[in-house]
């Protein structure tokens, strides 16, 4: 009797174990990977690419959903839903990480890049390397930069110099450092989200904002905007974080591959940056919808000496030993 009791308390137990190695194997691990652009954007191309990659090398392993076009979470939740688990991987632009760290702010910092080289050479070095684990403390990690390119004005009315911007309302990302540079030109800057720009400049709730030109493309602000001024000012690019939790969670074969996956399609997403930026560039050119103001050089000298004293305002937060470091990739 005892021995028939042992017997099938072993088999259930042996049962169970096959039902949740089974389970287990059914279910892959889910990266849900949400973000705010087109899919016809430097990031919206990258965050396919990783999905591509992942199928083709960690099919049944690893599955990446991709939400673009702030499908799932807008830009001003998407950080919180991955704290909370709702998602696994971000990439937000850079100005956007205000409340997790102050050391990022850096990248906010007008006419600081003369070029995305610049910003490339910062990236890369020791400095700008050791900033991906600056939100460490918040449970963030920092998987990679991805880049977007440098930013330009699109506004209701034509601006050449400061002057001309004085009074406008303009949309910005929620970085204190651009809420400074605007007020640094008496223009009056409000945070407000990416998925709600369109509208706000279609009701002109606002008069303008700043962007790259593949955001200004694929969002359509070009068709409701009839001056962009070619201002090269600040730089748009992103960081790769996941949770903490999540990301030493999964087992280190996986999460070995998945990073393997990721820097592939990073290195794809900033090979094609560049290009996208001129090829959407051109596109707007072309559609006659708005007019692409370059300045002369005396106009953007304007520009800089009204702006640059921002850097000094936020020194004390950012140090001036990074910001000198950023400076020096521009040599
Ligand atoms: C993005 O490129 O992810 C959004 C930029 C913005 O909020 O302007």
């Amino acid at each position: 009797m005892f021995r028939k009791i042992t017997t099938l308390i072993a088999t259930a137990a042996l049962s169970a174990l096959i039902v949740s190695s089974a389970a287990l194997a059914a279910d892959p691990i889910v990266i849900k990977f949400s973000h705010v652009v087109a899919e016809n954007t430097p990031k919206g191309k990258m965050a396919t690419k990783f999905k591509d990659l992942v199928a083709e090398r960690l099919g049944g392993k690893v599955q990446v959903e991709v939400y673009p076009n702030s499908q799932l979470f807008g830009d001003n939740k998407e950080i919180e839903a991955m704290l909370l688990g709702d998602v696994q991987l971000v990439a937000p632009a850079l100005s956007k990480f205000e409340r997790y760290t102050k050391q990022l702010q850096i990248y906010d910092l007008p006419f600081l890049f003369k070029d995305m080289a610049a910003v490339e050479k910062f990236q890369q070095s020791d400095k700008g390397q050791a900033l991906l684990s600056s939100m460490e403390s918040k449970g963030l990690v920092g998987l990679g930069y991805l880049h977007n390119g440098l930013k330009q004005l699109s506004c209701a009315s034509a601006i050449k110099v400061p002057a001309d911007a004085s009074g406008l309302k303009f949309r910005i990302m929620t970085s204190d450092v651009l809420a400074a540079q605007f007020e640094a030109v008496k223009a009056v800057p409000l945070k407000k989200p990416f998925s709600e720009v369109f509208t706000l400049l279609q009701t002109r709730a606002i008069d303008g904002q700043e962007n790259t030109y593949s955001n200004i493309y694929s969002k359509k602000f070009f068709e409701i905007q009839p001056y962009i001024t070619e201002s090269n000012h600040g730089v748009l690019d992103y960081m790769l974080v996941s949770s903490t939790e999540f990301w030493m969670g999964m087992p280190e074969d996986i999460r070995k591959e998945v990073k393997k996956a990721l820097d592939e399609a990073t290195a794809y997403g900033n090979q094609i940056a560049d290009s996208q930026d001129l090829e959407d560039r051109q596109k707007i050119v072309e559609s006659k919808r708005t007019e692409i103001i370059t300045l002369s050089e005396a106009e953007r000298n304007q520009w800089i000496e009204a702006m640059k004293p921002v850097w000094l305002q936020f020194e004390k937060e950012i140090g001036k030993d990074l910001i000198d470091a950023a400076y020096q990739a521009n040599i």
